[in-house]
């Protein structure tokens, strides 16, 4: 598969089916996620890898539960924001390495969901709490991975609504 079709072809996939993924596979995951650019390159993000047992306590404290406890895998991607200086770019290289997880996993015959942790008032503290999180090292997001277990169409070509020309238009 190439990139273009990767990318095209990624969906978000919140039912899984029960088949295995090697921990080698998450890992995979976890070497693409490092290698999103990073701003100024600091580098702040951190990964902590969560298995079914992991998962299936999460579960217990959130309102989403299906993901979690259908896939495989899930990667919280961590910044670890003490002493850092790039302002708010830790949530953008966050949020580069979870579209990575997401492209790279969708490449090996898998899904992921972007599960948005930052600032939702419903779901920051339970995962805060399942994690570990000292203060001052955030959570953008958890990346579950596992066999889709749904059928989603690929993306298409973009609106023109979505598309303007030198400038903004109103
Ligand atoms: C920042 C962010 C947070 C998201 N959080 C969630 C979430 O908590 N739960 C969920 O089911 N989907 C979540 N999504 C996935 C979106 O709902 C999804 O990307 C959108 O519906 C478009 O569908 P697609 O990803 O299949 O193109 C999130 C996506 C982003 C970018």
């Amino acid at each position: 598969m190439t990139a273009i079709e990767a990318i095209m072809k990624r969906r978000s996939i919140r039912k899984f089916t029960q088949e295995p993924v090697t921990k080698e596979t998450a890992m995979q995951l976890v070497d693409a996620a490092a290698a999103a650019p990073s701003a100024m390159n600091l580098r702040p993000v951190r990964f902590i890898l969560m298995d079914k047992h992991d998962m299936a306590k999460l579960a217990e404290t959130i309102d989403q539960k299906q993901p979690f406890e259908q896939g495989r895998w899930a990667i919280a991607v961590c910044a670890d924001t003490r002493g850092y200086t790039g302002g708010t770019g830790w949530l953008e290289d966050s949020a580069a390495a979870l579209e990575n997880i997401q492209i790279a996993a969708t490449a090996l015959g898998l899904g992921a969901l972007w599960y948005g942790v930052y600032r939702r008032a419903a779901k920051e503290p339970q995962v805060r709490a399942a994690l570990n999180l000292p203060e001052g090292v955030e959570c953008a997001g958890i990346a579950v991975i596992g066999y889709a277990g749904e059928n989603k169409d690929k993306h298409g070509k973009v609106g023109e609504k979505f598309v303007f020309e030198s400038t903004w238009k109103e």
